[in-house]
């Protein structure tokens, strides 16, 4: 009998941890760069009727001999309209060596995660080393795991965080705060916010850049995963020109109308792998630009698979 395990939303809370899907994320980072996964380009499924859209992201990690594949969707009216999430979706894990499919889970909960673990990842290798100060624009899901991962690899001591819904941003104080232990604070304005942190997450589905280069303070590393496709924008074009940027994927980030390929210092692998330094001043304005890749969902995917089987976690189904 062959095996397929079914992980919901709540068996992944219990067994996924931002610390492994950090180090989960960053060996498939480094595995990118040096050419041990295959990912063909993500693509988009707009649905204007409906005011969404899918994608379809994958990856094959060779080392580890799995494929993953999501597919998730992006309803920003969601939770306003019918209090729903903005982004579900479903991820496939499967064993390249046999081409079989081992598990299915809820996408949501695992783009969270992942999505975190870059600003994670980025903080380890372009952030200050004594950063204690954070700033998170948006106060949704993204924003939340923003916080956990940059909590995990820094000794922050406080976070601001500033939502144009003030009460979204009240929920995430008292929520993160109780989470984390670390002080959260309300900003009133972006400014406000922005005022003399070290890192900053930017977690929000703008189309308009809310962040000027004056708002922003030396040696601050910035890590915008709210702008993930082409049409979204969170920092003004100056603020590229000025900073050291890394992107995840170059011909993805290539896609969006703000970045262009002299914009560019390195893939977030090739800082990992130690092709290319990360931070190299106290000084230097550092941005990480994620667009959201497959290996992060292939290796975060196969994480939850190992530890929920260790954990004796989810629901078997006989496949065949
Ligand atoms: N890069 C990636 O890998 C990746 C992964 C997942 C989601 N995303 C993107 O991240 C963004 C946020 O996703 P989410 O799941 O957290 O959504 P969400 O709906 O849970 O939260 C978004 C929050 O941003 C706030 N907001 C909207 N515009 C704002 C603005 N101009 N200034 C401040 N706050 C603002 C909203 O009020 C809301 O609280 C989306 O653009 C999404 O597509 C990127």
């Amino acid at each position: 009998m062959t095996e397929l395990l079914i992980l919901s939303r709540s068996d992944l809370e219990k067994v996924l941890t931002m610390k492994e899907v950090i180090e989960a994320v960053e060996t498939a980072f480094k595995g990118l760069a040096l050419g041990e996964v295959v990912m063909p380009m993500p693509y988009i499924i707009d649905v204007p009727k409906h005011n969404g859209v899918w994608g379809v992201k994958s990856a094959l990690i060779n080392t580890q001999d799995v494929v993953g594949v999501k597919l998730s969707s992006g309803y920003f009216e969601n939770p306003s309209k019918y209090n729903l999430p903005s982004i579900t979706g479903v991820v496939v894990v499967a064993d390249s060596k046999h081409g079989i499919p081992l598990a299915v889970m809820d996408a949501s909960i695992i783009t969270a995660y992942r999505t975190g673990a870059v600003a994670g990842v980025a903080a380890r290798y372009l952030a200050r080393k004594d950063s204690e100060k954070a700033a998170i624009f948006g106060a949704g899901v993204q924003g939340r795991t923003q916080l956990l991962a940059l909590a995990e690899v820094l000794r922050l001591e406080t976070v601001n965080v500033y939502d144009v819904v003030q009460a979204s941003a009240e929920k995430f104080a008292s929520e993160m705060s109780a989470k984390t232990g670390i002080e959260v604070r309300i900003s009133k304005s972006v400014e406000e916010a922005l005022r003399d942190v070290d890192v900053v997450s930017t977690a929000t589905p703008s189309r308009t850049p809310y962040i000027r280069l004056e708002m922003l303070s030396k040696g601050v590393h910035i890590t915008t995963v709210g702008s993930d496709h082409k049409g979204k924008q969170e920092l003004e074009n100056r603020i590229y020109d000025a900073a050291k940027v890394v992107v995840d994927k170059r011909e993805v980030a290539l896609e969006k109308d703000y970045l262009k390929p002299h914009h560019i210092y390195a893939e977030l692998g090739e800082v990992v792998a130690g092709i290319k330094p990360g931070r190299t001043s106290s000084e230097e304005i550092t941005i990480m630009d994620s667009s959201g890749l497959g290996i992060q969902d292939a290796a975060a995917g196969l994480a939850a698979y190992s530890l929920a089987k260790k954990k004796k976690i989810g629901t078997v189904v006989e496949f065949f």
